[in-house]
């Protein structure tokens, strides 16, 4: 009974793991409308401070400061405020799936 039990509550955490590691802290972010914003809006003020990788240096850079999902989301607000650019918080938040899809990869 005892090993039963046991085997029984392996399996159920052995088939939530696989689940749990695809949390996706910006989930149904519109990845194709965030690149359009992103490439009109956002790459040619990072390349020009730190140029290379056409202008996701500043994404991948080694002392980036976003280092959560949340210092994202506050970092965009930063960015989008700085140029007063009134974006929506939904559109923050396709911004913000989008780059951490192709950059932070926070789960
Ligand atoms: C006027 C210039 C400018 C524009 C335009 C701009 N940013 Fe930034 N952004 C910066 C600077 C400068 C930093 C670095 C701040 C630092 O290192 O202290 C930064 C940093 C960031 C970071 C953090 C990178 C890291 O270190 O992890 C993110 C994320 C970001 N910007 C997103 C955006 C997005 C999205 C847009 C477009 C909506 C945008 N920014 C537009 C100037 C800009």
């Amino acid at each position: 009974m005892r090993t039963t039990l046991h085997t029984a509550a392996t399996l159920a955490l052995a088939l939530a793991l696989p689940l749990a590691a695809q949390a996706d802290p910006f989930p149904d972010a519109d990845h194709a409308a965030a690149k359009d914003m992103h490439d009109r809006l956002c790459i040619e003020c990072h390349e020009r401070r730190f140029s290379g990788e056409g202008g996701s240096a500043i994404y991948t850079r080694p002392d980036r400061r976003v280092t959560t999902p949340s210092a994202l989301s506050q970092q965009l607000t930063t960015c989008t405020t700085m140029l007063n650019l009134d974006l929506f918080p939904e559109d923050e938040h396709h911004l913000a799936g989008y780059l951490n899809k192709l950059y932070y990869k926070f789960e």
